[in-house]
């Protein structure tokens, strides 16, 4: 009787990589980054790890979000959910760009810094610039004992566990988790929302991760675009709001790992430039899930339409059977609250890209050119 058996074959649990692994860790590494940090009644968040006092956040006057790759894609939804929730002013930065621009940094700056690793070099430069110009610095981060999480003032863990494929999937994920949290541990703070609202919101989050696998779910539908997709040399992601940032992760991912060309723009601003570069039968993949803005993307889909892309949407449930109109295919996620809906949304996306990059034969754990953790400048 034999059995081969090696360590990364065991580690990776069945999966044929270890980013597809992570990706299906996400409904878990959800419910470990919210867990015990919502007040027993469901009512409330509750940051008890935060030492920053009621006082403090009071004196708050602007947030910087600084980060790279992943991390600051979310800082990008970070800046929405911090700017909706507790109507502070937040500007987000990519870490190499922040540290060298004499950012205007004032005590009353609170400076969140965003990083899977917590050693990358950039990031962890900005959060040393921060602290010198007299500002707080709260880490959200993956790694307890990182130099990001020694260094900073306050930490927001994000439980999603080791992350091993480059292509990071449920750190980015979990970091909107841990938005989420911090901001309505804001809103509880300075009053910036109705005690319903943030109920809703609870409820909201509670209800992800059993989204999320609805949306796995679906991954042979996702496998067999991406195939179609892997064809192609250029795509683009288009969305409005906070499906702006997916598709900028989406984007990101897409490139990572499968090496396709796609750039990702603010559906409004398609017809400054990039129109241009639409042709027959290019793939253009909407995010169509804020409902405020849903005319406003159908109607830049139209434009792509007319000269010729290929459409997929992502669109919510409900509003699906619309949106199809006007698409060639459209895949629906769960309905959540508008600004949740990035923790679902950037799922298929993850998906898209890992099929393609195996539909092309790279390596999908390991891409050309990347490292994991960038520690050097
Ligand atoms: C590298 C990784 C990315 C990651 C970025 C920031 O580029 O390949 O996946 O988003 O570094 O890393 P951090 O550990 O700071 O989140």
């Amino acid at each position: 009787f034999h059995v081969d058996w090696d360590i990364v074959t065991a580690e990776k649990a069945g999966f044929d990589h270890f980013m597809l692994k992570e990706i299906y860790e996400q409904p878990k590494a959800y419910r470990d980054t919210m867990l015990g940090r919502m007040a027993d009644d469901g009512k409330s968040v509750n940051l008890k790890e935060l030492s920053m006092s009621a006082d403090y956040i009071k004196s708050i006057r602007k947030v910087h979000i600084v980060a790279c790759g992943t991390a600051y894609h979310a800082g990008l939804v970070g800046k929405s959910v911090i700017e909706s929730l507790a109507r502070i002013p937040v500007e987000t930065d990519v870490a190499s760009e922040y540290r060298y621009r004499s950012p205007i940094i004032t005590p009353d700056t609170l400076v969140i810094v965003v990083s899977q690793s917590g050693e990358t070099a950039d990031t962890l430069a900005a959060l040393r610039e921060a602290q010198k110009n007299g500002a707080k610095v709260l880490a959200i981060t993956n790694v307890v004992g990182s130099s990001v999480a020694r260094e900073a003032d306050d930490v927001i863990v994000t439980w999603a566990g080791p992350e091993i494929a480059v292509a990071s999937t449920k750190a980015y994920t979990s970091q909107l988790i841990a938005f989420y949290l911090f901001g309505l541990h804001l809103a509880g703070v300075l009053g910036t929302q109705e005690q319903a609202e943030v109920e809703a919101l609870i409820a909201g989050l509670h209800a992800l991760p059993e989204q999320v696998e609805s949306i796995l779910e679906q991954a042979a539908v996702l496998k067999q675009v991406a195939e179609s997709m892997s064809h192609h040399k250029s795509l683009f992601f288009i969305g409005r709001g906070v499906d702006y940032a997916v598709a900028q992760e989406g984007s990101l991912k897409l490139k990572e790992i499968s090496y396709i060309h796609s750039e990702a723009y603010a559906a409004g601003e398609l017809k400054h430039g990039t129109l241009a570069l639409i042709e027959e039968g290019i793939p253009v993949i909407a995010l169509v899930t804020q409902e405020a803005l849903y005319e406003k993307t159908l109607s830049n889909i139209k434009e792509v339409k007319a000269r010729g892309a290929h459409v997929l949407a992502v669109a919510n449930n409900g509003s699906e059977e619309e949106v199809a109109k006007s698409v060639d295919e459209i895949l629906a996620i769960p309905k959540t609250l508008p600004i949740l809906s990035p923790a679902l949304a950037v799922v298929p996306l993850q998906l898209l890209s890992y099929y393609a990059s195996l539909a092309l034969g790279h390596d999908v754990d390991k891409p050309r050119n990347l490292a994991k953790s960038v520690t050097v400048e």
